[in-house]
């Protein structure tokens, strides 16, 4: 982890969706998108965070930048607190806080040069005036330090490339100097070859710049190389969190260790011996959570206790965390083979 110094700390956050039914458009019950999560993001590091689609990663990421409204909890930001912001001193802080997307093509306006696509938040924020040299050499500037020719910015977003694209999002995204970028499944859309381009220059810039990362995705593999710490996250809540490597070597939830099992081992031996575990189903609603802990309609361990009580979010050993009421008992949370109906040996 590059600097210790607290950036963001996010309290027992919560965005609950009404569903709304009926003729007369009456409230029928909540979605809990996010249903207090609570972890913290230091300066210049990138966190990463996983689950399955639904459980509630980019109602996180926006409910920390507040682009949706809390239903509950805090997000601190420099020990601010944002939650306790009016509209105005909102708005202040929006330049410190960013967010690049999973499809930058449907994001980056098609009729927009790259120019003005990158150089819009300037202008918005009333830093820098349309049309100004100073504009245009700050454009020129951006799309340098993400890898492409300056020359660029006269084109628009139909003549590039995926990976392409996704550069000029993250220009857009670092006009404005931010501390803290949310990226939502940056690389998800790209080839496999372009998904490590993009990392790797996720990288560089946070050497340079030292921003911090909340980098969304679906499984570990792609979080893996960049992050420094990992959260995962199942139906709105978070099951684990811990440092990259101990999480990887030492997964004390059950649904990380089955995340974990998808993920591939370089080395064929130990791959060809590795035991894989496989969840069956889809996660329940998060409209209508299972009681106690809500993977115990998954869990290959539940007992009764799981079905009655939820479990705290706890520190198990310093900087490893984690939501299930066997990882610190004896014997920890591991899953026997023959407890696992869906093993599968490969
Ligand atoms: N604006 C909204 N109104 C109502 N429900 C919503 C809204 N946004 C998200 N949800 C619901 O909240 C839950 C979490 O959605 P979210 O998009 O945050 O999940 P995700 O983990 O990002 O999924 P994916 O991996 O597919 O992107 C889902 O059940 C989703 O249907
Ligand atoms: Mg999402």
């Amino acid at each position: 982890m590059p600097e210790q110094e607290t950036l963001l700390q996010i309290v027992n956050l919560k965005k609950h969706f009404p569903i709304v039914g009926g003729l007369l458009g009456r409230t029928a019950g909540v979605v809990k998108a996010v249903d207090g999560i609570s972890f913290d993001i230091q300066r210049g590091e990138t966190l990463g965070m996983v689950g399955e689609s639904g459980c509630g990663k980019s109602t996180a990421g926006r409910a920390i930048l507040h682009l949706h409204k809390p239903t509950g909890g805090q997000v601190f930001f420099e020990g601010n607190d944002l939650t306790q912001m009016n509209a105005e001193a909102l708005r202040a802080l929006r330049p410190k806080m960013q967010m690049i997307f999973q499809d930058p093509y449907a994001t980056l306006n098609p009729r927009h040069s790259v120019k003005k696509i990158v150089g819009e938040p300037l202008i918005i924020h009333g830093l820098m005036k349309k049309g100004s040299p100073q504009l245009k050499e700050r454009v020129a500037e951006l799309l340098e330090l993400v890898g492409m020719d300056p020359a660029y910015m006269r084109r628009f977003p139909h003549e590039f490339s995926g990976g392409q694209r996704q550069r000029i999002g993250i220009a857009r995204a670092l006009s404005l100097n931010p501390d803290f970028i949310v990226c939502d499944e940056p690389i998800s859309a790209l080839d496999v070859s372009i998904q490590a381009q993009v990392v790797n220059l996720m990288q560089d810039l946070q050497e340079k710049l030292g921003v911090a990362y909340l980098f969304i995705a679906h499984d570990l593999s792609m979080v893996k190389h960049i992050s420094h710490r990992i959260v995962v996250m199942y139906l709105g809540k978070v099951m684990e969190l811990a440092e990259r490597n101990d999480l990887f070597d030492n997964p004390l939830h059950p649904y990380t260790q089955s995340l974990n099992s998808a993920v591939p081992v370089p080395n064929p031996k130990v791959e060809r011996k590795r035991k894989r575990f496989i969840l069956e189903g889809d996660p329940p609603s998060p409209a209508n959570p299972p009681s106690g802990c809500v993977f115990h309609t998954r869990c290959p361990l539940t007992v009764e206790e799981c079905i009655k009580v939820t479990p705290d979010f706890q520190e198990i050993y310093p900087g490893h965390f984690v939501a299930c009421h066997l990882a610190n008992q004896k014997g920890g949370s591991k899953i026997p083979e023959r407890a696992n109906p869906v093993m599968a040996g490969t």
